[in-house]
């Protein structure tokens, strides 16, 4: 299996159009020890030719241009794209807005749950992906699912299971209470399996915390991609950035005793990479003493154009 993180960043990327913090400068700058970081994507294939996206982010177009192997191949027509298949992990802008860049009557399949596949069909600018060239399919929660493109199955299942999180941002309800509208299916995470050499791993872009299911599912595996957005849950705010923490955003943080770091310690994970990263985390600072925190507890940093092969 092929995996590409196409972009390691939370909404918004790194540098963020209107922010002004401090790593968002530095990074502007091009100081040592800063990347840029295009919004939260990656991709997978099982043979290394046929792709399947794990969310479609704004920064799609840019991020297809900088992998060659999503790029077409002439040998199999003048329109052509190596691209089959898309999986939603959430309704966000930062994981569905990059699917209105895969127009031009180019066949794939999108996969959802009910909840997400309801937001797409809803807004109708995601009509310009018309259902007889673009088929959506609904994911069930909790059972595997083979992966298809328009020339059929592509050698991989998704499996979709609810995690702790919350409805999109624009689709906050307040008069709900505290949940602001979320059910299950507005939150899930992936384990993308071969099902021929049984390797396997999980994507969690987005997650609130480690609850007992998620713990069970997750005990010993062998790679994980997980939600690094904030590393502590007031970080936002203490910048003067925004309000939020980021508990009330549906993000776990890095640090502190309710944090990944601490959660993930008793799970073995043999391999744990931050994606969905956002641009006020100190760990995108190659030199901070968070990001040494965050390696020496055994987490990489994933960064775009990141790849690795199970
Ligand atoms: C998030 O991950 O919390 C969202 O992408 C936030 C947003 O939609 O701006
Ligand atoms: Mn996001
Ligand atoms: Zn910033």
């Amino acid at each position: 299996m092929h995996i590409r993180i196409l972009g390691s960043g939370a909404g918004g990327g790194f540098p963020q159009w209107n922010c002004a913090c401090p790593n968002c400068e530095a990074v502007r700058a091009g100081n040592a020890g800063f990347r840029r970081r295009t919004q939260s994507s990656l991709a997978v294939s099982r043979n290394g030719e046929d792709w399947v996206l794990l969310n479609a982010s704004p920064d799609l177009r840019e991020q297809i241009a900088a992998a060659p192997a999503l790029n077409p191949n002439r040998a199999k027509g003048m329109r052509h794209s190596p691209i089959h298949a898309a999986v939603l992990t959430n309704g966000d802008v930062d994981h569905i807005t990059g699917l209105i860049h895969l127009r031009e009557v180019q066949p794939f399949t999108v996969f959802a749950t009910g909840r997400v596949q309801h937001v797409l069909a809803t807004n109708s600018v995601f009509n310009i992906l018309a259902k007889d060239v673009v088929p959506r399919r609904t994911l069930p929660l909790d059972a595997p699912v083979a992966l298809t493109g328009p020339d059929g199955e592509l050698g991989l299942t998704v499996t979709a299971f609810p995690v702790p999180g919350k409805i999109a941002l624009y689709l906050e309800d307040a008069s709900k209470g505290a949940g602001l509208g979320t059910e299950v299916g507005d939150t899930i995470g992936l384990e993308i399996r071969d099902p021929a050499t049984g390797a396997a791993f999980f994507y969690i872009p987005g997650c609130a915390r480690l609850d007992d299911p998620l713990r069970a599912r997750l005990h010993g595996a062998r790679l994980v991609f997980f939600d690094g957005t904030l590393f502590t849950d007031d970080e936002m705010i203490r910048l003067g950035l925004m309000q939020k923490t980021g508990d009330r955003m549906g993000h776990i943080s890095i640090s502190g005793p309710n944090g990944s770091i601490a959660a993930f310690e008793p799970l073995g994970v043999t391999r744990k990479v931050y994606i969905h990263i956002n641009n006020s985390n100190p760990v995108l600072d190659e030199n901070s003493p968070e990001r040494k925190t965050a390696e020496t507890a055994g987490w990489e940093i994933g960064y775009d154009g990141m790849e690795v092969r199970l």
